[in-house]
């Protein structure tokens, strides 16, 4: 007892003294080493300013990707494997990208991104083995497999990211308050809450309020039977449950106004999501987990 006594404050002092010099995580690690953190960042932005130099072009790329055993896992040419085909389907050059099915090469808005993925991720099991130089030819094999450059092209810290991406545009574009290093966590981060939707209270009655990262906490419905809420794409409504469970109302997320009613049923109603364009609501209706989902304009 009197060791504890002083080793406790002793502990505590030297914990202190610690925590002063980096942050410490109460047993679930350690901060990295500046080597640690150099060695994990490989990211390379769509500028392309963080590409190592090296270069390389589509026919050495081609060669690669039978050594690499790229295609035993994608095909021959880049089709045909059990992983994802990395060749735009026989479509006319005018084709939609998006109808072209999930291929990277095509569909991202830019090359740099290509080659980041392949740097990082591939051949898989054996991420990390690749040169730069062998990242960039294959990143040209690629592209060129889907006609996004000539086959001479050499690739390299220079060009890559000049190549123009077919979809390039076709992006949803950044909100233009939006600057590097602001935290983004969906389209409308500012207007992002957590709901409190199923709590009861202990007198049984239950709100929807929102958490706003810069407004603090917002009461939006009063009549202590809401429930269930979902956002509006934009942000500004909320769609949630109200009395009896048998009914959907809007109201507006700022919590100012009346809400209106959107529709009653027969059976427990429940709001699922608020399709991505505004257009649909996707709704349950049932008791429990057995309900049918429904959409509705
Ligand atoms: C062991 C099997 C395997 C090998 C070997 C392999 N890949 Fe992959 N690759 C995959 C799988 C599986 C995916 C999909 C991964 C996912 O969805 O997360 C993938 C995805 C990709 C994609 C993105 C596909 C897309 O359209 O989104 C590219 C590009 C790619 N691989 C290139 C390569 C290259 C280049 C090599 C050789 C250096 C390679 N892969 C070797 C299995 C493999």
């Amino acid at each position: 007892m009197r060791y504890l006594r002083i080793l406790l404050p002793l502990l505590m002092l030297l914990g202190i003294s610690v925590q002063a010099q980096s942050p410490t995580f109460d047993g679930v690690g350690r901060t990295p080493t500046a080597e640690e953190i150099r060695a994990w960042d490989i990211s390379i932005s769509p500028t392309g300013e963080e590409l190592p130099p090296g270069s390389g072009t589509a026919t050495e790329g081609a060669q690669l990707f039978l050594q690499k055993g790229c295609a035993g896992c994608h095909g021959l040419t880049g089709t045909g494997g059990p992983a994802p085909r990395l060749l735009k389907r026989d479509a006319g050059p005018d084709a939609d990208p998006w109808s072209l099915g999930r291929i990277l090469p095509i569909r991202s808005p830019y090359a740099t991104t290509v080659w980041d993925y392949i740097n990082r991720g591939m051949p898989l099991m054996q991420e990390g083995t690749l040169s730069p130089d062998e990242v960039y030819s294959l990143t040209a094999y690629l592209l060129f497999l889907n006609d996004v450059i000539e086959e001479e092209k050499v690739l390299d810290e220079q060009s890559l990211p000049k190549v123009e991406m077919p979809n390039r545009d076709a992006w949803a574009p950044l909100p233009d308050w939006w600057k590097p290093g602001m935290p983004r966590l969906t389209r409308y981060p500012y207007r992002l809450g957590i709901l409190r939707p199923n709590r009861r209270q202990p007198d049984g009655s239950r709100d929807i309020w929102i958490h706003n990262f810069t407004q603090g906490v917002n009461k939006v419905t009063f009549t202590g039977a809401a429930a269930w809420p979902v956002w509006s794409p934009e942000g500004d409504k909320i769609i949630f449950q109200g009395e009896g469970e048998r009914d959907l109302w809007i109201t507006n997320a700022s919590g100012l106004g009346q809400p209106g009613l959107i529709m009653t049923s027969e059976l427990p109603i429940i709001a699922e999501a608020y399709s991505a364009n505004g257009g649909h609501l996707i709704y349950r209706v049932g008791e429990d987990s057995k309900g049918d989902i429904f959409t509705r304009w």
